[in-house]
């Protein structure tokens, strides 16, 4: 017998990733390279205004284009039996939740931002679908878009209504809690519409077979995708299936489904053959939500010695003239600092952009930036170190809800992250570390993210072969689920990794949620553990020995001779209402600033994390590190430009959408501090996905301060603003 430790492939270990080899030699298939018979090609054409209707497409010339087998337009579109839906990546939104995804199906003729789906063009090449798109010219009568956040009204304050929370939040008295404050910081942040760019962008093949549809498709949530769609069609959701074994990268933009998934599928009901549908990188812009911009008002007080006495964080973001979608900003900053007066108040512009999404910790990305900045101000005005500033408000439990935390360590992730980074030979004033001519500055800021479990189903199946089929309707989106949901299996299981086989990407198996929000390791994963052990205690309870002693024949035929198998649902308890569940971290980073040329570098940033169990330290540190990388692409060169004439997405594409390159970025230390959380979940794991890239925009802010001088409150931090 082997000893836990000592299995290959136990808990926490850092294996590579079971599907490495596929992933490499091409092995894997994404959505648009399955060879589907027949299949033909559609295309999406979009308005080039930003507001108005489609008084009329001239299709006659694409039609007689070569390979050409019909256009669609708002016209001749057929009817579907409803348009979007609201049941998003985060769950089924209740009453007065805000809408999600109300994607433009050709349903009617209007137009409400530059980009958006009024057609599209079926042929038997792509290259046919393409050439004749360009030939397809649209007549609009055109309305004045809105496009400015700064002169477009706000919309009434009943009609916002968060994610998470209330729109206005309140605990204490703001005000007379200010009037206690000896040092008071009062400042506006703002950060920039930004969108995905996942390698892969997002794509589809349908096909029909009678009333029962199959999507191949590029999605984090096969389930949300086959629930929207069935319902577009007026169909049970058994009658769409979606399938997705790989998913070339999501950030949540791949969350729910937007208008393509519908309009290949009306393409290839009316065609009568499987339509392929790809994106062009373009329309990633639009079609595909981004971040919203967010204007943000944080006003924070604190007595001398920088007991927080008041704090006030306001968020203003744009929307879609389709749907109201906040950009959760203020989460953290009810819950992460002892603070007894405090306020929060959402407010949202509607704009003729496309809608926006999740994207990257929606939310605690852009909150973490002005409220950490904020802090930051604060320590400088109260000429207090940074961090002894967040030790001194530390919350031992969640000041919103006042329940106990279900685990914590970000005491330990200040510390050791301030011991691995050096943060001890900083010298505090600005301007005061050089390195030759580089102005060089330290900054920190402070990680967190929930720590969400949902329901989920998995079946585990000992095969003759010895192996332990297991299956779970989720999805691999880069993040490692293949090799971590076999490791929880083997472990749970006491078998070496190598015995698992663990499948996914079929609504056929059991469901699971979607792959957003960093709850795949704690929901889907706590299933696939509870599912091993009821398949280890049937199997024990079989034969004595179970699967350690006896071969996989004869535990089957003492089972005479049918299948073992488990199917169960893994859902959370009581444990919701007795704790608050959230990860949190410490982020440090050093920048060197050209004091001539005003460029920045980031040479080196190191992190410190409390995600609970770490279930493979290696797939667990990518997701940090694309975190930072994406952090720092946040703090210095993200940003979605719209023409303010006509709602244009002037950068919609790689050369010109600034993202880190290696040459960006220097190197990345991640820590992980020990942490087992036994109220989350059988597996005591919080979840990795998202914390990464909160706080570290911030970091990175107040070290371009620490550095210069110069306190930079909009992002992306251009080098024009430190000249
Ligand atoms: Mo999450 S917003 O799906 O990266």
């Amino acid at each position: 017998m082997t000893t836990r430790r000592e299995r290959a492939g136990a808990l926490g270990a850092p294996i590579d990733r079971v599907d490495g080899r596929l992933k490499v030699t091409g092995g894997a298939k994404y959505a648009a390279e399955y060879p589907v018979a027949n299949v033909v090609h559609a295309v999406i054409v979009t308005s080039t205004i930003a507001k108005g209707r489609v008084r009329k497409l001239e299709t006659a010339a694409a039609e007689s284009a070569p390979g050409v087998l019909a256009i669609l337009t708002p016209q001749n579109a057929p009817r579907l039996a409803s348009q979007g839906n609201n049941t998003g990546a985060q769950g089924p939104a209740a009453r007065g939740a805000p809408a999600m995804r109300v994607p433009t199906l050709l349903q009617n003729d209007e137009v409400h931002y530059n980009g958006q789906p009024i057609g599209v063009v079926i042929a038997d090449t792509f290259e046919h679908a393409m050439a004749a798109m360009q030939m397809v010219k649209a007549v609009y009568d055109e309305e004045t878009p809105a496009l400015d956040m700064a002169t477009t009204p706000k919309i009434p304050p009943e009609a916002v209504h968060p994610l998470g929370g209330e729109r206005a939040y309140k605990r204490g008295d703001v005000d007379a809690g200010l009037a206690q404050a000896a040092v008071t910081v009062g400042q506006t942040y703002t950060t920039p519409l930004e969108n995905h760019n996942p390698m892969e962008v997002h794509n589809t093949i349908a096909s029909w077979d009678g009333d029962h549809l199959t999507l191949h498709e590029s999605t984090q949530g096969i389930f949300s995708v086959r629930n929207s769609v069935s319902k577009n069609f007026g169909l049970a959701p058994d009658n769409v299936r979606v399938i997705a074994y790989f998913t070339g990268g999501g950030f949540g933009s791949k969350g729910g489904p937007w208008s393509h998934e519908t309009l290949a599928a009306m393409a290839a009901r009316h065609v009568k053959r499987p339509v392929k549908l790809v994106l062009t990188r373009r329309q990633m812009f639009g079609p595909v939500g981004g971040r919203p911009r967010t204007i943000q008002r944080v006003t924070v007080g604190a007595t001398r010695d920088g007991t927080l006495t008041a704090l006030r964080h306001a968020s203003t973001s744009n929307t879609s003239t389709l749907e109201d979608w906040v950009e959760p900003a203020l989460s953290q900053t009810r819950m992460l600092y002892e603070v007894p007066n405090l306020e929060t108040q959402y407010d949202l512009v509607r704009l003729n952009v496309g809608s926006p999404t999740f994207m990257r910790a929606p939310g605690e990305s852009t909150g973490t930036f002005a409220l950490e900045s904020a802090m930051d101000e604060l320590a400088y005005a109260l000429n207090m170190d940074p961090i002894a500033l967040r030790l001194k408000n530390y919350a031992e439990r969640d000041p919103e809800s006042g329940r106990p935390w279900s685990s914590k360590s970000l005491r330990e992730c200040y510390a050791l992250g301030s011991e691995k980074f050096g943060w001890k030979s900083r010298t505090p004033a600005p301007r005061s570390m050089r390195d030759g001519r580089w102005l060089v500055g330290y900054g920190m800021a402070t990680a967190t993210y929930p720590a969400r479990r949902q329901q989920a189903g998995t079946t585990a199946k000992l095969m003759p072969d010895g192996t332990i089929d297991v299956r779970a309707g989720t999805q691999e989106i880069g993040c490692g689920t293949y090799t971590i949901m076999s490791q929880i299996a083997a472990d749970a299981l006491g078998v070496d990794v190598s015995r698992v086989k663990f499948e996914l990407g079929n609504t056929d198996m059991p469901e699971t949620p979607a792959s957003t929000g960093s709850v795949t390791a704690s929901s889907t994963g706590s299933a696939v553990h509870d599912a091993a052990v009821a398949l280890k205690a049937k199997i024990d309870q079989l034969v004595p020995g179970g699967l350690a002693s006896n071969s996989a024949a004869d535990i089957i035929a003492k089972n005479g001779g049918q299948p073992v198998e488990v199917t169960i649902t893994s859902k959370p308890g009581p444990e919701q209402q007795q704790y608050s569940f959230h990860s949190f971290g410490a982020v440090f980073s050093e920048v060197r600033v050209d004091p001539d040329l005003g460029i920045i570098r980031v040479p080196r940033v190191v992190t410190a994390h409390g995600v609970g169990r770490v279930l493979n330290e290696k797939t667990a540190r990518s997701q940090i590190q694309g975190g930072v990388v994406w952090g720092v692409g946040m703090a210095l060169l993200e940003e979605t430009h719209i023409d303010p004439r006509n709602g244009r997405y002037v950068n919609a594409d790689l050369a010109e959408y600034q993202v880190p390159v290696n040459a960006d970025i220097g190197t990345i230390d991640v820590h992980f501090v020990d942490e087992h959380d036994s109220h989350v979940n059988p597996i005591g794991a919080k979840g990795a996905g998202e914390i990464g890239i909160t706080g570290v925009a911030a970091s990175i802010a107040n070290a371009v301060y620490h550095a210069t001088g110069k306190r930079v409150r909009d992002l992306p931090i251009r080098l024009e603003q430190l000249l």
